[in-house]
């Protein structure tokens, strides 16, 4: 890891007395998002103050996300539109970060079609943001750092976004390579934190009174693999739950071909580990999983979802679904379908394939029209609509423990927050109550909702 001392003086001394405003914006992922707050620890310690406000920031930064093409065209437009700022405005510093940069054809995009960008940082060189800006601000007009790995991401400071919710990530990196996936080329291989660093960042992190810690990797269960067996995803839940203190874990992502036995007694062992499981499906075709190379079928996956519903049939489970993979049959669909209404999810994420250069996927025929696959999607989600609304009507009665998060966006005087089972709850409540644990009973369900009442 590099030592940034010198460079972070050197431009405390260039940039003067004058307070200078970040702007920070990052897109995709949690991960990114948790990129998104080491970058401002480090702006931090060069004496930026944040702004949310990008016309009187001195420094822009977009942190991308590649994981999908409409996320990379909505950064193009708005490096586009700032164009104009920066003529206004040559002082101005403007940088782009995250996934996108990670691949050599977006960075020469960049390079040679934007010129009112400054710099390119890659995911992994995140330590390297002094060395770019004051490079920039001797007058280089364009350097890029996109060097491989140096995990100064491990331990660095951050601005947190939440005072009570914490991301922390577990690994960088992912070795899976499904198909569709840009993730393996543009993050790396599989790199695991030190469990003594992640254990005392959330002891830390317990400490500042955060309510909710939300263990983040590209693929949870693969945890530790890289640290020669000493450590493993369910040995490190056991660890975390024996810190002392009221919150409660939450983590993602975790790969089905990797869930094992282990990993469902820990869930269930673990009283701080929260009532959910992120376990994204992609497919409900076995043809369509052995071409993604997911390294499961369906039965298998309905294995893993069957013993969580006969320790605890409330038991929550959310899905990512991706609809039109190349050459996606109208019966493979039919199958993700099946999968949806027999699993029963409380929520799914689905998107439509997006072909990512570089990819396997991206070689591969396709041809089903984008117009069938608009309507695939639409079918889905009205599929799910029904399930959820159905399926929320089971908590009705019951209580629930909920996070509150913020004051209700459609009723006056109601509190928003998430249960345990990672559901949107809506309840009547004052606003001190943000960031505190609430039990809550549920008098009503929406398809996004339910709605209940405090009972303590
Ligand atoms: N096209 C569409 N969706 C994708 N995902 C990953 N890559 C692609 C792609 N090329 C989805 C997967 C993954 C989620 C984070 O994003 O469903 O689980
Ligand atoms: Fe992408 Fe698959 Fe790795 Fe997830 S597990 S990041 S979908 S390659």
């Amino acid at each position: 890891m590099n030592d940034n001392t010198a460079v972070i003086s050197e431009i405390k001394r260039l940039l003067g007395d004058r307070q200078r405003l970040a702007y920070v914006r990052s897109f995709g992922c949690q991960l990114n998002v948790s990129d998104g707050e080491k970058i401002k620890g480090l702006l931090r310690k060069m004496g930026f103050g944040f702004t949310d406000d990008e016309s009187e920031a001195d420094l822009i930064m977009l942190n991308t996300c590649a994981v999908r093409e409409n996320a990379e065209d909505r950064v193009f437009g708005i490096v586009g539109s700032m164009k104009k700022l920066k003529e206004q405005r040559p002082e101005l510093m403007i940088g782009i970060a995250g996934c996108m940069t990670a691949q050599s054809h977006i960075a020469e995009k960049i390079k040679k079609s934007y010129p009112q960008v400054d710099f390119v940082l890659g995911t992994s060189a995140i330590n390297g943001l002094p060395k770019l800006l004051l490079e920039c601000l001797r007058g280089a007009r364009f350097s890029a750092d996109i060097a491989e790995y140096d995990d100064f991401s491990a331990t660095a400071e951050q601005v947190r976004e939440s005072t009570f919710k914490a991301s922390v990530p577990i690994m960088f990196g992912c070795n899976n390579f499904c198909t569709y996936c840009i993730v393996p080329y543009v993050r790396g291989r599989e790199r695991s934190r030190r469990p003594e660093d992640i254990i005392s960042e959330v002891e830390g992190l317990v400490r500042d009174g955060y309510k909710e810690i939300m263990l983040l990797g590209q693929n949870v269960n693969s945890y530790g693999n890289d640290l020669g067996g000493e450590m493993s995803f369910p040995k490190l839940l056991r660890r975390l739950n024996e810190i002392e203190g009221d919150f409660w874990i939450r983590f993602m992502s975790s790969h089905p071909k990797d869930a094992s036995a282990g990993l469902i007694d820990a869930i269930f062992d673990c009283e701080k580990v929260a009532k959910h499981l992120h376990l994204p499906v992609q497919s409900g075709s076995d043809d369509v999983l052995r071409r993604m190379n997911r390294r499961y079928t369906a039965e298998k996956y309905f294995g893993i979802v069957d013993e969580i519903r006969r320790r605890d049939p409330d038991f929550s489970l959310t899905t990512d679904i991706i609809v039109g993979f190349p050459d996606e049959t109208n019966e493979d669909f039919e199958a993700t379908l099946d999968i949806m209404e027999r699993v029963r999810y409380d929520n799914i994420y689905s998107f439509i394939y997006s072909k990512r250069t570089g990819t396997k996927a991206a070689e591969m025929p396709d041809g089903v029209p984008e117009e069938e696959k608009g309507q695939r999607m639409r079918r889905l989600l009205a599929l799910q609509r029904d399930i959820s609304t159905e399926h929320y009507k089971r908590f009705i009665g019951k209580r629930m423990r909920v996070l509150a998060d913020d004051v209700s966006k459609k009723r006056e005087g109601f509190l928003a927050g998430k249960s345990s089972e990672f559901i949107i709850v809506e309840f009547e409540g004052d606003s001190s109550l943000i960031g505190q644990f609430v039990e809550v009973e549920v008098t009503g369900a929406m398809n996004w909702a339910v709605t209940g009442e405090i009972v303590k």
